[in-house]
């Protein structure tokens, strides 16, 4: 079976922040004698000529991995693909002078690998099982033989988990808490495994968030599989399973680059971030190569300008094993830095094939204030230009979620994944109604014919306009408060039921 990556961001280890000032000739008032940003000249910069050059290259990048993975790929932890990725990023930023100072962030993650997973209701091997990113294996790395034991409400409360439960493999249904909870709370009653069953018929890709001792061996399985079981349980039949995951987890580091523009008023910063990752299936030159490309030739246009407010540049490692370098460097900021950063603006898939124009639905009403003033910017931009968008949940898929946590205003735009475009979409966008917005999501063929580059071209004027309006004037945008920064009271708590790609709960 496939081998499949999963990582984690081990909790209580320092971060190492390494900043390097570029040194370079210093020309004093090199600045002054460069216009300030204006949005209209800085969007005509953006050409798809070079866009598509630096696809290619980041698809050769992708390629040196094939010693390693037998394909293209920059997963991370990769020795060559991500590695190579890093210092493309970094070289591409550095060749520019003084106009940025660049730094890295290196963090931990735990790597996990699940090499084999099983799991046989009785006589029929489960042809829905899924085994759970960051599952532990089970006991001895052996396969489990017990009764399935049904577990009261959605197991999510030591209460839910009868005293036969013991011994056994807890059957859980998804639903109201944290995959995580279910584990633990299995684990603690004493489950030698868990299966949580979906409520609909579909197959998941669930993750464990963290590494917990109290954790089991955990797989997901489609509604369809699990109702004649849940059925026999609940007439009180004895049904044996066996469930087998043999994994393994092991501590690695990797590295967020961040460029930040000398010039303009450091108390006062735009964000905008993409990462540097792919998954290990395939390249991943639309998911993420296209944010991480229109950022690399964002900053390289805009040495010609100067700026009133400082521009910041994050390329984030670990997204596709759950957000990780992102809400790294979030959660990392002193108090007085998070409140520098006046928005974050996320920038994830901006070329897909069968694409939609898609903003983030990030209102006031349950963001960071200022959010919903980003998100109608994009929505501003694209009525300008005559074209259709829609809007998409702000559920966790991307990497504004670490920012939100820490009260920073967040949006972004993103052209879709494994979404399948309607009728209505294939009427306001093109394309084709029944496939996939990517079909190649998270697969071998996210190479550079993978990308429509009409969608490029716009999505990265777009983000150019972004930069240039707020780089410009953020007079009027809602204002960051010192007590607003870090609060975590108000919107830590919000429950989003994706962690990237994978669902939490
Ligand atoms: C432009 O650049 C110089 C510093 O290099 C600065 O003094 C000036 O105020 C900058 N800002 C604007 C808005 O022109
Ligand atoms: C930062 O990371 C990049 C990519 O790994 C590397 O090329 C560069 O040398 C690093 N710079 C510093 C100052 O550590
Ligand atoms: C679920 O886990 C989270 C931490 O991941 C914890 O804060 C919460 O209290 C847990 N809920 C239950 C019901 O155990
Ligand atoms: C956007 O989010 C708000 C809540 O924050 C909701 O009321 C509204 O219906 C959403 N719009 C769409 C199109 O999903
Ligand atoms: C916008 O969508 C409508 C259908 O809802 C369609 O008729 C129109 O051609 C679309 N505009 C563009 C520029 O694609
Ligand atoms: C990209 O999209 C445009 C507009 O929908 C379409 O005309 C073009 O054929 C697409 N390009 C590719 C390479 O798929
Ligand atoms: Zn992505």
């Amino acid at each position: 079976m496939a081998r499949i990556l999963f990582l984690l961001s081990a909790l209580g280890f320092v971060s190492a922040l390494d900043q390097q000032v570029l040194s370079g000739p210093v020309v004093h008032g090199q600045h002054k004698d460069k216009p300030l940003i204006d949005t209209k000249s800085f969007q005509k910069t953006i050409k798809g000529d070079n866009l598509l050059a630096r696809a290619k290259e980041l698809y050769e990048i992708a390629k040196t991995s094939q010693d390693e993975w037998n394909h293209p790929t920059r997963v991370i932890g990769s020795a060559v693909g991500h590695q190579a990725t890093l210092e493309w990023i970094y070289s591409t930023i550095a060749k520019l002078g003084d106009y940025y100072t660049l730094s890295n962030q290196s963090f931990p993650v735990v790597l996990g690998r699940v090499n084999e997973a099983r799991l046989v209701l009785e006589n029929d091997v489960s042809k829905s099982m899924v085994p759970f990113a960051l599952s532990p294996s089970t006991p001895n790395k052996q396969p489990v033989f017990s009764q399935l034991t049904l577990i009261a409400n959605d197991g999510c409360e030591a209460s839910d988990f009868p005293s036969e439960t013991k011994g056994s493999i807890a059957f859980i249904r998804r639903g109201s808490c944290f995959y995580s909870n279910k584990s633990s709370l299995a684990g603690q009653a004493g489950a030698l495994a868990a299966v949580v069953y979906n409520t609909d018929d579909e197959q998941f890709r669930g993750t464990l968030s963290f590494v917990d001792p109290d954790h089991v061996a955990t797989v997901g399985i489609a509604l369809g599989e699990a109702a004649p079981i849940i059925k026999r349980l609940e007439n009180g039949d004895s049904i044996d399973a066996i469930v087998y995951v043999n994994a393994e987890l092991q501590e690695i580091h990797t590295t967020n680059i961040v460029a930040q523009t000398t010039a303009g008023d450091p108390d006062n910063c735009v964000m905008l971030g993409a990462h540097s990752d792919s998954v290990e299936a395939g390249p991943g030159i639309n998911d993420d190569g296209s944010g991480t490309i229109s950022l690399l030739e964002i900053a390289t246009q805009l040495t010609a300008y100067n700026v009133t407010n400082c521009v910041r540049f994050g390329w984030w490692a670990g997204e596709e094993e759950g957000l990780l370098g992102s809400e790294w460097y979030a959660s990392s900021l002193s108090k007085e830095e998070n409140a520098k950063i006046r928005m974050f603006m996320d920038y994830d898939m901006m070329a897909s094939p069968n694409y939609a124009y898609q903003i983030y639905n990030a209102t006031n009403a349950i963001n960071p204030s200022g959010s919903e003033e980003l998100r109608d910017l994009y929505v501003d931009w694209y009525k300008d230009q005559g074209l259709n968008y829609s809007f998409i949940p702000f559920d966790g898929r991307s990497d504004y979620v670490g920012f939100l946590v820490q009260g920073i205003p967040s949006g972004g735009i993103a052209t879709g994944a494994e979404g399948i475009k309607s009728k209505k979409g294939e009427a306001k966008f093109g394309g084709k109604a029944g496939d996939w917005f990517d079909p190649c999501y998270h697969q071998l063929c996210d190479d550079v014919g993978n990308l429509n580059m009409t969608a490029f071209v716009v999505n990265t004027q777009l983000i150019a306009h972004s930069v240039a309006t707020y780089a410009r004037s953020l007079d009027d945008y809602p204002k960051r408060s010192l007590e607003a920064a870090a609060d975590n009271g108000q919107f830590g708590v919000r429950d989003m039921k994706y962690r990237g790609s994978y669902l939490v709960m």
